[in-house]
């Protein structure tokens, strides 16, 4: 595959398939606006997710609950507008696909209108009928399975899945399930390494792994957290690659201090009127101090 070539579903199941020696792992991130997907498209991920995380690192709701479909088109929009190459997935937020018909409307809004190309639900083989029904309409889902966010605030807070022998089981048939209703791939989040790693091996589907260790086919993680944007939840399998915060807040209190002390704008930062014309503007101002200058000019 080449460098520039967009990430379709085939592709990226090729690259878990390793098809004609293709095969390597995935590199998958949430992004949320365009600046950013620009900027993850040029880093050559795979795949963007839209996230309903946004809710929380973008929008500063303390949970993904609230997060609204109208919020996440308006993110999905401005991240297919910044990239070419990565499969874009939007994620479906809570209560939009708690019934067949509200999941194939919105499911459809994603494709439709958020210019992506499949989208990402949460839940186990509970939700197989709801992803059978959007994969036969032509919606592409990932599943995600393991830890969902928009339950932990009411269940059981974040916490690792798969630990015990049942909870295993429960990862491994949801897996099973979601693959077998027409999930072309999945998310595994906070699931114990080992537990991923019989899952990885059991689906032909690639599997995203966050907090969920090094055997699933890809990774993702959320910007906000590569980035040092966002320290309200430190989850432990986040990993800070740069810390952003206090170099945006130096350059921030720099343009302050500039502003302050009269040493921005420079000239070079403003524009000026032709001489012959400012001639005339304060001979104009001068003589007829009382009138309004541009009526009169
Ligand atoms: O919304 C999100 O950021 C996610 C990731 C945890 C995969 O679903």
């Amino acid at each position: 595959m080449s460098q520039n070539e967009k990430i379709t579903i085939d592709r990226l199941i090729g690259l878990k398939r390793g098809i004609n020696g293709s095969g390597r792992r995935i590199a998958a991130i949430t992004v949320y606006d365009f600046p950013f997907a620009r900027l993850a498209d040029r880093a050559g991920m795979d795949l963007l997710l839209v996230g309903d995380s946004g809710g929380m690192v973008t929008l500063g709701y303390d949970s993904t609950i609230p997060v609204s479909m109208t919020e996440m088109l308006t993110m999905s929009k401005a991240v297919s507008r910044g990239t070419h190459r990565p499969l874009l997935v939007g994620d479906m937020p809570f209560m939009s696909f708690a019934s067949k018909q509200d999941a194939l409307t919105n499911g459809g809004l994603f494709l439709k209108e958020g210019g992506m190309d499949a989208v990402k639900l949460e839940g186990g083989s509970e939700y197989a009928d709801i992803v059978r029904a959007l994969t036969r309409a032509g919606i592409p889902v990932m599943g995600h399975v393991g830890l969902r966010p928009q339950r932990a605030k009411f269940w059981h807070g974040y916490r690792i899945e798969g630990k015990d022998y049942r909870s295993a089981r429960i990862v491994i048939e949801d897996a099973l399930e979601l693959e077998s209703a027409g999930a072309f791939a999945l998310v595994l989040e906070m699931v114990a390494s080992e537990v991923a790693k019989v899952v990885t091996e059991k689906v032909s589907i690639p599997t995203i792994g966050i907090g969920s260790g090094p055997c699933c086919d890809g990774q993702i993680l959320v910007l906000h957290d590569v980035l040092g944007l966002y320290d309200n939840l430190k989850p432990r399998f986040a990993k800070k690659y740069i810390d952003l915060s206090p170099l945006i807040i130096s350059a921030l209190s720099k343009f302050k201090d500039d502003v302050l002390v009269g040493k921005y704008p420079e000239k070079r930062h403003s524009a000026s009127m032709e001489s012959s014309e400012l001639d005339k503007l304060q001979r104009v101002s001068k003589a007829e101090k009382d009138r309004p200058v541009v009526s009169e000019a």
